[in-house]
């Protein structure tokens, strides 16, 4: 805080002094970043560009019905939750792909998440098109018919979730569907004491764009509010 309004204090004087004009603000900044107000990163990190190389990212299979009740399955990995009420979630698909003419018809679908013994089905599905492949048949996973929302789950993955269709937002390449959350689903063995999905049970895994693969997750590091207060003590 005392170095915000250090930083602040040096802009009114720098300001007052016109250096905007005569590019000297720049040089007193950057003297005043060496200062300690803010470090210059430019020597400590590298830059990559401006790619989608953000790791991790989760690994959720859409499961969608086409025009005529087919029902298929994408992995995606451009996902994340997007509202807590009302519970949402987003994921962002390519034109391209055939999930999404199906959820834009039928206004529904379903998140399935794998436990790392179904790594190789989240992979398959995520490079052959429903458009060319009955990804049911061809894996032998089970459709299930939702009756909450018009879009099937895997009977096979342990965690699913039931999303109607409430925006969807243009977002260059990609187009972001976001659901809300009618339901999750969870297979009794990966529930907790307390009810809500274990982990250590469940066996998500992630992926990282840019190597292009799938990590387990490793131990935990902690109760949030503990870690916080080892932090505090610093
Ligand atoms: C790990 C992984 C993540 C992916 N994430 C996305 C994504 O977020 N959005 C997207 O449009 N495609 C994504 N894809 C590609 C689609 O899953 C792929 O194009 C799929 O064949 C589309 O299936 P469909 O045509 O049956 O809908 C991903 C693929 C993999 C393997």
């Amino acid at each position: 805080m005392i170095r915000y309004f250090g930083l602040i204090g040096i802009l009114v004087v720098l300001f007052a002094a016109g250096s905007w004009q005569d590019g000297s603000l720049s040089k007193e900044l950057e003297s005043a970043e060496l200062a300690g107000y803010g470090q210059n990163e430019a020597e400590e990190k590298a830059s990559i560009g401006a790619r989608t190389v953000v790791i991790p990212t989760p690994v959720w299979v859409i499961g969608s019905y086409d025009k005529e009740g087919k029902p298929n399955v994408m992995t995606s990995s451009w996902v994340g939750i997007c509202s807590s009420k009302p519970a949402s979630l987003m994921t962002c698909l390519r034109e391209a792909t055939y999930t999404h003419g199906n959820i834009m018809e039928r206004k529904a679908f379903t998140v399935n998440i794998a436990s790392e013994s179904l790594a190789h089905m989240a992979a398959y599905v995520g490079r052959v098109s429903g458009r060319n492949v009955d990804k049911f048949q061809k894996t032998g996973l089970t459709p299930v018919k939702s009756t909450l929302v018009d879009a099937p789950y895997i009977k096979e993955f342990p965690l699913v979730v039931e999303c109607q269709l409430t925006k969807t937002v243009e977002v260059g390449s990609h187009t972001m569907f976001i659901g809300e959350i009618k339901d999750v689903k969870a297979d009794k063995p990966i529930l907790s004491e307390t009810g809500v999905p274990d982990v250590e049970k469940l066996k998500p895994f992630v992926f990282t764009p840019g190597s292009s693969k799938f990590y387990g997750i490793g131990q935990s590091l902690g109760n949030v509010s503990a870690l916080a207060k080892e932090a505090e003590k610093k």
